[in-house]
């Protein structure tokens, strides 16, 4: 009797066990229901659910035995902080960075419904977020999960952040984060943010981005009869800089036309609005030259530019005084770190976590394309600004770039197959061991 009972017990327990297992790391359906259920919280802006989100970090972190916390720097704006404690807990730490926000959507204009993480015949799974960066955030778990069942300890302390708002500027997230006390204390030694999805078979590595500039340039002028020809109308004048404005982006455009530069490694210049005219209740009075106009021009700067000489170039030509103009920056991002440096991540021997990283993404086998800057912004100029390396990846190659666009989509394999990159990303950091200043020395003789 009792040894029967021993027995069904036995029976049960690997009954339990197979089925666990067969819902585990293993099992890729189970990975991409996961990542579906992810997708499927709608965190879009302005009004993302970023509870429900917490909620499913926090629920995967208790299913992986991970350390959790919940900091919210804006009321209602939680972001998770998970932790996977390593052996030695004096060596700086790895920080895995992701967003939970995304941004809006035209539902009309998707061909599937953008919260639904639907899955094609071709495995493409639809929806906002499944670039711009939950596939990520996911990974990152999924990644851990794989490790922790291979038995797999690491050295190094492995902290995960879920932050909010990156895509409205990440006051509320990263950058209170990146500043915050919490963060000293967490001895991040190099921290892993989002990249680009490529459409070759390169993924792409990103040690700096541009920094925004909106610059908003003034003309007044004697208002006149809209008949009257006359010199130094206000329309006149800023025409004149809107075509100085446009010739410099000609040039820089130029430079990326002509295969000399990338995209991340010009100054652009694009006009945000124009705002001149006297308004009617139907329109604008057309017989009358008005006394104001202004221009917005969203310019993106990268940390290697002489911005000297560009600020130069717009008070004495942009935005003259001796024609009259004036001009403000609605946004002026430094690009230069807390320590008066530019704000890059060193890709040489000097910075160790890079070539680490090409290291792991190579044995994982995956190809990488040459070190690039990143075009717009993500948070992790925030953690760069803390003297910090920080270096954008996103795994997904062979991919349409669709961040922010209609019918957002990642291929399933491709997801899976950024889980095992992250795997050994992982592994290679946090068993990295610094080379101590006596081998160092032994070398260098
Ligand atoms: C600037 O404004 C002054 C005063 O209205 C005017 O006399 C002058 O012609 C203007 N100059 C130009 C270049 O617009």
């Amino acid at each position: 009797m009792e040894v029967s009972l021993y027995s069904i017990a036995i029976f049960f327990c690997f009954f339990i066990f197979s089925v666990q297992s067969s819902t585990d790391s293993d099992n890729p359906s189970e990975i991409i229901i996961r990542f579906q259920q992810y997708l499927q919280i709608n965190t879009a802006q302005p009004n993302p659910k970023y509870y429900e989100a917490a909620d499913f970090i926090i629920s995967q972190a208790k299913s992986l035995n991970l350390g959790y916390e919940t900091l919210e720097y804006v009321k209602g704006k939680p972001l998770v902080l998970l932790k996977w404690t390593g052996k030695n807990q004096n060596l700086p730490s790895i920080l895995l960075n992701s967003h939970t926000d995304v941004v809006p959507v035209e539902h009309h204009k998707w061909k599937h419904s953008p919260f639904d993480a639907n899955v094609d015949q071709l495995g493409n799974i639809y929806a906002r977020g499944s670039q711009d960066m939950k596939c990520v955030g996911l990974q990152y778990i999924e990644a851990i999960r794989r490790l922790k069942s291979s038995g797999f300890e690491p050295i190094r302390t492995v902290y995960l952040s879920f932050v909010p708002d990156e895509e409205i500027g990440g006051l509320a997230g990263a950058q209170s984060f990146a500043e915050s006390e919490e963060f000293k204390k967490l001895n991040v030694g190099v921290v892993v943010d989002e990249g680009l999805a490529s459409p070759n078979e390169n993924y792409r590595m990103f040690y700096a981005e541009r920094s925004p500039w909106w610059l908003v340039i003034k003309a007044t002028g004697l208002p006149g009869h809209g008949a009257k020809l006359y010199d130094n109308s206000a329309m006149e004048n800023l025409l004149k800089s809107i075509e100085i404005v446009r010739r410099f982006r000609a040039s820089q455009f130029d430079l990326v036309k002509a295969g000399l530069k990338a995209e991340g490694e010009v100054i652009s210049v694009n006009m945000a609005f124009l705002k001149a005219g006297t308004p009617t209740p139907t329109g604008f009075v057309m017989n009358l030259q008005p006394s104001e106009a202004e221009a917005g021009f969203d310019i993106r700067i990268p940390p290697t530019a002489d911005t000297t000489s560009l600020e130069r170039r717009i008070y004495e030509e942009w935005a003259p005084s001796s024609r009259n103009m004036t001009f403000e920056f609605q946004e002026k991002t430094p690009v230069y770190d807390k320590f008066g440096k530019p704000v890059f991540t060193a890709t040489d021997s000097s910075n160790p976590w890079w070539a680490l990283l090409e290291g792991a993404v190579k044995k994982a086998n995956g190809k990488l394309g040459k070190p690039e800057i990143f075009a717009a912004s993500t948070d992790a100029h925030y953690f760069r600004d803390q003297g910090l390396p920080a270096i954008g990846f996103s795994p997904m190659a062979n991919t349409p770039i669709l961040l922010h666009e209609h019918n957002e989509f990642l291929n399933q394999a491709e997801y899976l197959k950024g889980i095992e990159i992250y795997e050994s990303i992982i592994k290679e950091y946090t068993s990295y061991i610094e080379p101590t200043s006596d081998a160092v020395s032994r070398e260098e003789l």
